[in-house]
């Protein structure tokens, strides 16, 4: 554990440092790019990877990295894999919309061991160890006592691509508009996790996603007493699209609705 406790403390640092090169950035954000029609990235993605990327390699050289804009880095022995997201919620970033963060994970043989995800705006540190609890700004988190999904307030997010699986959401967001109290689109996945870890959302769920979108949001979210599975109710990697993270209260009725026919189309 006493090794699992410093990679969380290196994460921790290196959050808050990518953290503030972002919020220095913000409206002075260099070239602007498209991977897609509509996703976007920036001179501030880069940069803000290449001081994490700097910082990991020069601590753990023999470890291996996949992180968004650089891709797959290192081929090591040792079991250790980082997933970085040096940038979650670009359009927001490149619109000024304060929601977005760093999210940096460690996984040690497949196994999610530590991360963090901070949002400097609000200088809001979320960070978790595996068995060693969930924590915002280094206090103990956990996630709400919400039964009732009329009572839940939940948050997705809409893949950039617009294809089958946008069309489905669109329904799975209409289904939960008539059925919990209120659904939110943020537009940062991690942030939308550790909302739910900390109990301002009661459930996330979203399709289409990267490894370096979820994995320290998951851990956060296991840690601080969620439950978090793919839409079939199995075990969640990271390395699948779909997630569902509740309070775990709620996990099952929320399957439920995903699973149901869109409803009819309202008319108005
Ligand atoms: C995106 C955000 C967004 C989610 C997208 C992600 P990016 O990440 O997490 O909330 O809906 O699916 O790709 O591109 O801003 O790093
Ligand atoms: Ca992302
Ligand atoms: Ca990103």
């Amino acid at each position: 554990m006493r090794k699992e406790i410093e990679y969380k403390k290196f994460i921790e640092a290196l959050s808050k440092d990518a953290g503030a090169f972002l919020k220095c950035r913000l409206g002075n954000i260099g070239k602007i790019s498209y991977k897609g029609r509509i996703n976007l990235v920036t001179d501030v993605d880069k940069g803000c990877e290449a001081i994490i990327l700097n910082k990991i390699k020069t601590a753990y050289p023999e470890h291996r990295i996949l992180s968004e804009e650089a891709g797959k880095d290192g081929a090591d022995k040792s079991g250790y894999l980082w997933l970085i997201d040096p940038l979650d919620g670009t359009t927001n970033y490149v619109h000024g919309f304060n929601f977005f963060c760093v999210s940096i994970a460690l996984m040690k043989d497949d196994i999610l061991i530590a991360g963090a995800v901070y949002d400097p705006m609000r200088d809001e540190l979320f960070s978790a160890v595996k068995a060693g609890g969930a924590f915002l700004n280094h206090k103990r988190i956990k996630v709400s006592g919400i039964r009732m999904l009329d009572k839940a307030l939940l948050s997705t997010g809409f893949p950039y691509r617009l294809g089958n699986s946008m069309r489905q959401n669109i329904d799975n967001f209409v289904k939960f508009l008539m059925l919990s109290q209120a659904v939110r689109r943020p537009g940062s996945a991690a942030l939308d996790l550790c909302y739910v870890a900390s109990g301002r959302f009661d459930g996330f769920w979203e399709m289409e996603l990267n490894p370096w979108d979820t994995a320290a949001g998951v851990l956060i979210v296991k840690e601080a007493g969620g439950h978090v599975t793919n839409f079939k109710n199995e075990s969640y990697s990271p390395f699948m699209g779909q997630i569902v993270a509740t309070n775990k209260y709620l996990h099952k009725k929320i399957l439920s609705v995903l699973k149901k026919r869109p409803l009819k189309r309202l008319s108005i």
